[in-house]
């Protein structure tokens, strides 16, 4: 038997649907029951009757399941798949930032720990940042946390001020103004789509075609008539993009935009998760009814 049908046997014995991000290998995409964005792969968790959820994604994402639907089983494959952007801030550093700011609001990108959540008032992904953003009453103080491109973006499309959490993704950050323009003047008929939290995104905006979240750059790719398209993001979106539009080649800004988070899981990872029951995903109850409230305010959004 193959791993492929193992893991489709493992699946069915358990009653369990495996949820996998767009940057997730190849192979691990491919058998999954649902491939998408962090908005997209939450509403999945949230409205799955199945008994386990798989998460092939990052801790984030698989708090963020069980949180909305706590009744469930939520396995992580590995353990290892964190997020260097959702380690940039504590719960205690923003305690300690709210103190200072009474009454401000905070919203917190879906890459934070369920802690954190716990102390946002809404949370939001970069497919809805903006809608969230505009929905604050006029006048009220803002905290936007942790990514400071995806920020300043949602500052400028907005035109509110926001106080911008200093914190950025490894792999998005490394994305700079000079790598688009020279992938720009390389290849000059090509449309850029960028995610935003690449460090070049905001500074370079007019250099971007769009601005988008992972299932807004696979749209994209899946719509486009162009022969080549620049994408700015970790690659292994390619291959999504490739399987949904045969006739366009899509080029990396750069090659080497790997999340090492996201790489983590295997197939064999996905299989001894459902045959051995690991590893649990567990949010303390207090924790999570405080970020079920933020959550359900983004998902709502
Ligand atoms: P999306 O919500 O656009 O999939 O982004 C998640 C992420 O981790 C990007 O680095
Ligand atoms: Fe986190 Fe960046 Fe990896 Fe996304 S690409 S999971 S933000 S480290």
């Amino acid at each position: 038997m193959s791993l492929a049908e193992e893991i489709l046997r493992l699946k069915e014995a358990r009653n369990a649907v495996l949820l996998a991000h767009n940057y997730q290998r190849p192979e691990v995409q491919d058998i999954a029951d649902f491939v998408g964005d962090s908005l997209y792969l939450s509403r999945k968790a949230m409205e799955s009757d199945r008994s386990v959820i798989v998460f092939a994604g990052v801790r984030f994402m698989a708090e963020t399941a069980k949180i909305l639907n706590p009744s469930r089983t939520v396995l992580l494959p590995d353990l290892k798949a964190g997020c260097g952007l959702a380690d940039s801030i504590t719960a205690e550093q923003l305690r300690t930032w709210k103190q200072a700011h009474p009454g401000a609001v905070v919203v917190a990108y879906i890459n934070t720990s369920a802690d954190v959540k716990a102390e946002a008032d809404i949370c939001c992904t970069s497919s809805n940042a903006v809608k969230v953003v505009q929905q604050v009453p006029p006048g009220r103080e803002i905290l936007f946390l942790p990514d400071m491109f995806l920020g300043d973006y949602v500052r400028r499309r907005t035109g509110r001020a926001m106080h911008l959490w200093v914190g950025d993704c490894p792999v998005h950050a490394k994305l700079r103004p000079e790598d688009l323009a020279r992938a720009r003047a390389d290849h000059p008929n090509a449309p850029v789509i960028a995610h935003p939290e690449c460090g070049c995104a905001t500074q370079a905006m007019g250099h971007v075609d769009q601005i988008l979240s992972t299932d807004g750059m696979v749209r994209f790719a899946e719509e486009t008539h162009a022969p080549e398209v620049l994408v700015a993001t970790e690659v292994g979106i390619l291959h999504r993009m490739s399987k949904l539009n045969a006739t366009t080649r899509f080029t990396p800004i750069d090659a080497g935009a790997i999340c090492p988070y996201m790489k983590e899981i295997s197939l064999e990872d996905v299989r001894d998760s459902l045959a051995l029951d690991r590893y649990r995903i567990e949010v303390p109850s207090e924790t999570a009814a405080k970020a079920r409230i933020a959550l359900e305010r983004m998902v709502a959004a």
